[in-house]
């Protein structure tokens, strides 16, 4: 399944997703001098040839005459047509006649994706070819492996790339080097040493224009099924036998079987005050803006350690962070005053600025008494920077390097792992913008959660 791309057709060159990712990443690798190929647009729009130019042109933010852009501009083409019609992909078989082996990237909406699969193949443009998919896979169990059935009958998994744009961000992918390469971290990595774990996506904005997309679906289908689940493995898998795609995949699959469909006893959600309001909502919609949830995986490393995982809209701050709350020493020697010593904590900060933090105990310097006080150790720029992750993602689909897409055997067990927490009948717990949630969220992990690095200081 490694074929070198001699072109790449983008579907939906026009659309919301190519403007704001695809195009920008393809000008970047073009500036960067990575990308040099023939780039097939195609789209149902009015446009010619040179107004596509000037739309690319204001997506990727270049100003007329700029070297890199010139570059991109002349390896545009355009194909104009409606993905229903035969004829699109007759004059898509014209276009990329002789330009080997071609690179489908879909940037359009989910329910196209069957469609333009089956127009692809109707002209042959399926063989020496590979297909990419935007999220979401499927909107439950039953239709993403529906989905998956169609997009087989003219691709084969080998040609099939699903994007799930969290594998494509440096820091997430560097977790595993910090795992893997130092011995200092997976001794304690398991149920003997690690009390809960405790991962947080906020953003601090709301759904914003989003309403008819998000209403459909919530955060538990919108973050938590793909990017969260993706981290999750990524954080219990254990190692692979190799940096190969196909160990790494596996073994993250092998972790995922052993996470228990989440129980809806385990859940809170919530709805922000003013969602409602929001164009595009439904009335008295049902559908959360948060979600607080207590995962249990079944194996020898994880069982009875609750990874607890948070997600929300209109929250205090925008970060991807995971704490791994240690176990307390089995005696009580220091007491940091009248309390308990803190627990022993490992941040990954992933987002917006990446690094590692230990928080540790040490004794005040210089005092007489021996009570403990918090120290960090803090290592910064061990994890790479968060910006970019589109240009690694098409760096891939054109490559064909399998490793930071979502092989499908893990899609089906993370939709496995939330469809009974789907489409809950309550009403999410009301909680105000700009807050971490519904107060019973505060009950997911033992003790509740820690405060991530930013809201501290
Ligand atoms: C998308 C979700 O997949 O990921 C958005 O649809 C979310 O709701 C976004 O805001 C977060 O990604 P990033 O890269 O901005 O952290």
């Amino acid at each position: 399944g490694v074929e070198d791309a001699g072109a790449l057709v983008l579907f939906g060159v026009t659309g919301d997703l190519a403007r704001k990712m695809v195009l920008p990443a393809l000008y970047r690798l073009t500036a960067d001098k990575r990308l040099d190929l023939p780039i097939i647009g195609v789209a149902k729009t009015d446009m010619d040839l040179a107004a596509l130019r000037e739309h690319v042109r204001e997506a990727v933010g270049a100003e007329v005459g700029d070297a890199a852009f010139k570059k991109l501009a002349g390896n545009l083409r355009l194909v104009a047509g409606d993905y229903r019609d035969p004829e699109t992909f007759a004059g898509l078989r014209d276009e990329v006649a002789g330009l080997g082996f071609l690179v489908h990237y879909l940037a359009v909406p989910p329910s196209l994706f069957a469609v333009v699969a089956e127009g692809l193949s109707g002209v042959g443009l399926n063989r020496e070819a590979r297909l990419v998919v935007e999220k979401p896979f499927g909107h439950d169990l039953a239709s993403a492996r529906e989905l998956n059935d169609q997009l087989l009958c003219h691709f084969d998994e080998d040609h099939l790339r699903r994007v799930d744009h969290f594998l494509g961000k440096e820091p997430v992918e560097d977790l595993m080097v910090f795992r893997f390469a130092n011995t200092l971290l997976e001794p304690i990595w398991n149920r003997n040493h690690i009390r809960s774990i405790q991962i947080t996506m906020a953003e601090d904005f709301d759904v914003r224009d989003r309403g008819a997309f998000y209403d459909a679906n919530g955060t538990i289908r919108d973050v938590v099924q793909n990017h969260l689940l993706q981290l999750l493995a990524i954080l219990a898998m254990d190692p692979p036998p190799s940096t190969d795609a196909r160990a790494q995949l596996d073994e993250k699959w092998r972790v995922l079987r052993a996470v228990q469909a989440i129980d809806p006893s385990d859940v809170v959600r919530g709805q922000y005050a003013g969602y409602l309001d929001t164009d595009g909502v439904r009335p008295g919609s049902t559908t959360e803006t948060y979600v607080a949830m207590r995962a249990h995986i079944d194996n020898w490393r994880w069982a009875g350690v609750p990874w607890c995982i948070r997600s929300g809209k209109a929250l205090p701050t925008t970060d991807l962070e995971v704490v791994a709350e240690l176990r307390r020493p089995p005696v009580t020697m220091f007491r940091g005053g009248a309390e308990p010593a803190g627990p022993n904590l490992i941040r990954f900060r992933l987002q917006p600025d990446a690094g590692v933090t230990f928080d540790l105990l040490a004794k005040e310097p210089g005092k007489q008494h021996t009570r403990p006080v918090p120290v960090s150790v803090d290592f910064t720029k061990v994890l790479g920077p968060m910006e970019a992750a589109y240009v690694r993602i098409l760096t891939d689909a054109l490559s064909g390097d399998p490793r930071r897409f979502a092989r499908f055997d893990l899609v089906d067990e993370s939709w496995r792992i939330v469809h009974r927490v789907l489409d809950l009948p309550e009403q999410p717990l009301p909680y105000e913008k700009g807050t971490w949630g519904p107060e019973p969220a505060a009950k997911i992990p033992p003790g509740g959660w820690h405060e991530i690095s930013t809201t501290f200081d």
